[in-house]
């Protein structure tokens, strides 16, 4: 299978393509190169699954909310099944650059979706966010419950990416699958998410920031969980035969939770991570942020009864995992 990865040197989107090549498929990966957060990591995951990939992976560097740009940049080369990732990430961020989000979120997402018309693919997946449900005090969420209300513009963006898809497959009959990840962890990560930036900190006997006094909770997802979620979803496109799809829509349009169904205490967390790091971490405890959320917890009944997801690696192996990983990078 033929496959465009967008968000290819981004963390999810490289270890995704790394698996689809491993099995033998050819990926073409899109990213620009943002510099939300260090370049030098994009590379160096590129880098890594060229090695994987060799003459069946070609990168492209290009912004996909420039769609005469896009256009030129696919002009010729084929592909059967898209898996959408690229996008601005963040919720703390999206308070101080909102047109970041609206750029590649909103502009970025309807071009994706324009693309996947124009070359009649198979199936387009993409990335939304357990951020959808807000505030929700029914736990855990269930894609059945009402996301009216973010947070976040960053939120705001995923909840309007699932809205314009679902227009998709009701006009143009286009099978897509949106998938709300769960707070994603593990090596290869991304230096502006918890688990990267206490260990960075603890390593180096700095204090971690500690929201709303440590009252937090997330559901905490092993990157090869959501990889394994991911491509069980993108090998079975929702039918167009007018039945119920997860989330709801009688379309050929499914959406699910892809979370380790397991809601875990930020001080647990923390706690691995001294464990993992042999030193005691110094908290510097301070107020709830705006925009965030104290819990999240994944409700997978529909993507575990669909797709067979299961989750294995719980907290106490990913988080270790994650601090080796990135003391052998950083040689620390
Ligand atoms: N990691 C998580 O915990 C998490 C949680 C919820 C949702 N998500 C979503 O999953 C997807 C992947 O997240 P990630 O953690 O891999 O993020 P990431 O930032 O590591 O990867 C996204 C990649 O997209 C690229 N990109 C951004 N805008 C682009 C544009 N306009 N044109 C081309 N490339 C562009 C970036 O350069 C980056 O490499 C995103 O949609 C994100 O919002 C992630």
């Amino acid at each position: 299978m033929d496959v465009l990865v967008t968000g290819a040197a981004g963390f999810i989107g490289a270890a995704v393509a790394e698996v689809l090549l491993q099995r033998g498929d050819r990926v073409l990966g899109i990213d620009n190169f943002d510099p939300y957060y260090s370049t030098s990591l994009k590379e160096a995951r590129c880098q890594r699954v060229s090695v994987i990939g060799a003459d069946r992976f070609e990168l492209i560097r290009q912004d996909f909310a420039d769609m005469a740009g896009l256009e030129q940049a696919l002009a010729g080369r084929s592909f059967d099944r898209i898996v959408h990732l690229g996008a601005q990430p963040g919720v703390r961020y999206s308070l101080t650059h909102p047109h970041a989000y609206s750029r590649s979120n909103l502009v970025g997402h309807l071009n994706i979706l324009e693309i996947a018309r124009a070359r009649e693919v198979e199936h387009l997946v993409y990335a939304s966010s357990s951020s959808v449900y807000g505030g929700n005090a029914k736990l855990p969420f269930a894609v059945e419950d009402r996301v009216d209300h973010p947070l976040s513009l960053y939120a705001a963006t995923k909840k309007a990416d699932e809205l314009m898809s679902e227009t998709y497959a009701h006009l143009f009959r286009l099978p897509v699958t949106g998938l709300r990840f769960f707070t994603v962890y593990g090596p290869w990560g991304r230096p502006d998410m918890m688990v990267w930036r206490f260990t960075e900190r603890v390593l180096r006997d700095e204090p971690i920031p500690v929201y709303n006094g440590g009252e937090m909770m997330r559901d905490f997802t092993y990157i090869d969980d959501i990889v394994a979620g991911v491509i069980n979803c993108l090998d079975a496109p929702p039918a167009d035969d007018g039945t119920a799809k997860a989330g709801g829509s009688t379309k050929p349009h499914a959406l699910y939770n892809i979370g380790n169904n397991r809601s875990e205490p930020v001080m647990k967390m923390i706690g691995l991570i001294e464990e993992a790091c042999g030193r005691r971490a110094q908290l510097d405890l301070l107020p709830m942020q705006p925009g965030d959320v104290t819990q999240t917890h994944a409700d997978i009944t529909a993507i575990s009864r669909d797709h067979g997801f299961a989750p294995t690696t719980p907290v106490e192996i990913g988080v270790p995992n994650f601090v080796n990983w990135y003391r052998a990078f950083y040689g620390i």
